[in-house]
């Protein structure tokens, strides 16, 4: 579904991608896991085609996407949808706003069929009746969960997370894994999600990846990559060998 090559990218004379390859297999949830600052969000930004690489090359099923802009980058991208860091709602709209923003977008629908599926989406998300809330009235982890509605309500074949429980709750982080799970299953999509918290990658993922040094250092299925003999996923192991409790209440795959 999507293949990424030799993908180099550097901000001054920082190199944050360093000829980065990875495949990402239709329908699979790939977790992308790694420190703060080794360019995740940079290498979402590329899948979707708003950041260009210095070299390299990304196809989404069939589409160079960097070789792409304008129209055609837009008809490439139509069935992608990111959840940004930090959810990112527009603040002067309602919610029921913010969830049709997409919808009305992409689709040309009839007003009555807006308002329904966007209702449907935000039950999903269990924020039913919520339409006429603004987003500066909703806690973190609701805006989170109407990023989500305003992500799903087109149905996309892929999506892309971008730190979906950071600052949540234990519980509030354990019902947005479920969400994530969820829209898999029912759009039968293909997602990556990028995450710094090992207990949700457990949750949600097919695959586990590490991006260091602007390469993937690592990738395989749950099991096999937690035992990766390496400082990094150490540490990952008593991160979660210290949070008895919250493992239980997550039920991680592993
Ligand atoms: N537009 C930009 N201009 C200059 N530098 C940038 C830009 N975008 C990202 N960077 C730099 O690239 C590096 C990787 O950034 P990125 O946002 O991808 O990190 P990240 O892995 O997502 O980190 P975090 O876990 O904190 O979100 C950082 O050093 C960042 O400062
Ligand atoms: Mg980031």
């Amino acid at each position: 579904m999507i293949t990424i090559r030799k993908l180099s990218k550097k901000y001054g004379s920082l190199k944050v991608l360093d000829e980065l390859d990875l495949d990402i297999k239709t329908g699979e949830t790939l977790v992308i896991l790694g420190r703060s600052g080794m360019g995740k969000s940079v290498l979402l930004k590329h899948i979707i085609g708003i950041t260009k690489p210095d070299a390299g090359m990304i196809d989404v099923d069939g589409a160079k996407i960097a070789e792409l802009s304008g129209p055609n980058l837009y008809n490439a991208i139509h069935n992608m949808g990111m959840l940004f860091q930090g959810a990112a709602l527009f603040d002067s709209m309602t919610v029921g706003e913010n969830t049709a923003f997409f919808l009305r977008e992409h689709m040309q629908l009839p007003e009555e069929e807006i308002q329904q599926k966007v209702s449907e989406a935000l039950k999903m998300v269990g924020l039913e009746g919520t339409e006429n809330k603004m987003p500066s009235d909703l806690s973190g982890g609701m805006r989170k969960r109407a990023g989500l509605a305003r992500l799903i309500v087109y149905r996309p074949s892929i999506l892309l997370y971008d730190e979906p429980t950071t600052g949540l709750d234990p519980i509030t982080s354990m019902q947005i894994n479920d969400l994530i799970v969820k829209t898999q299953r029912e759009l039968k999509a293909t997602s990556i999600v990028v995450t710094h918290d090992i207990l949700s990658a457990l949750c949600v993922g097919d695959r586990l990846a590490l991006i260091r040094d602007g390469k993937i250092a690592y990738i395989s299925e749950p099991e096999t990559f937690m035992k990766i003999d390496d400082p990094i996923i150490e540490f990952l192991r008593k991160t979660i060998s210290q949070d008895p409790s919250r493992i239980k209440e997550m039920k991680p795959r592993v």
